[in-house]
């Protein structure tokens, strides 16, 4: 768990930007398991890449949203909406690794988009909460970061979650503060 010093002496901007690098890497990783069709490599770098995302994911839709919400609406309605669409891509991808199938085009498009949502992020939420969070709430948010979305990477099955409504796109974390 991240102390007091810790969320004191790193900005919001270094640790969620060093989450995004380390997430990319992980991808990178994934891409090339991919290429040497290790299935077994794949199914594991695939459950750290879907836990890592969706935790990161949470951090800010728990911790950063709601406070920019009152000063930047219009801003963290499309980042939300980022993030909806890459819950979306998620199950589409968590499907063709379940199934086996090799999407190298569609994971490289992935990772692009991924790539332009930290820069997104990074122009409007992190600058933001340099400017803006106190300690505590730092120390809450890294902790968020870390924290494994259910605790156990999700292994799921591609037919359940095509069909299922408790599937992490729907998942009572996501972010609803601006529903009308
Ligand atoms: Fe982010």
């Amino acid at each position: 768990m991240p102390t007091e010093s810790q969320a004191a002496t790193v900005t919001v901007r270094d640790r969620f930007l060093a989450d995004h690098r380390r997430l990319e890497d992980l991808f990178e990783r994934l891409l090339a398991a991919f290429k040497a069709s290790d299935r077994e490599l794949v199914e594991g770098l695939w459950s750290e890449f879907d836990a890592g995302l969706s935790a990161h994911m949470e951090a800010e839709e728990s911790h950063l949203f709601p406070l920019l919400l009152a000063s930047q609406p219009r801003e963290v309605r499309t980042l939300a909406a980022e993030h909806k669409h890459i819950r979306a891509r998620l199950i589409e991808l968590g499907i063709a690794v379940d199934l086996h199938l090799r999407r190298l085009k569609e994971m490289q498009g992935f990772v692009e988009e991924l790539r332009a949502h930290a820069r997104h992020e990074d122009s409007i939420l992190y600058r933001w909460a340099d400017d803006h969070l106190g300690t505590a709430e730092r120390t809450s948010l890294f902790g968020a970061l870390t924290k494994c979305p259910g605790k156990t990477p999700r292994r799921r099955s591609a037919y359940a979650d095509a069909s299922s409504s408790s599937s992490a796109a729907t998942s009572s974390s996501t972010f609803t503060g601006f529903v009308k």
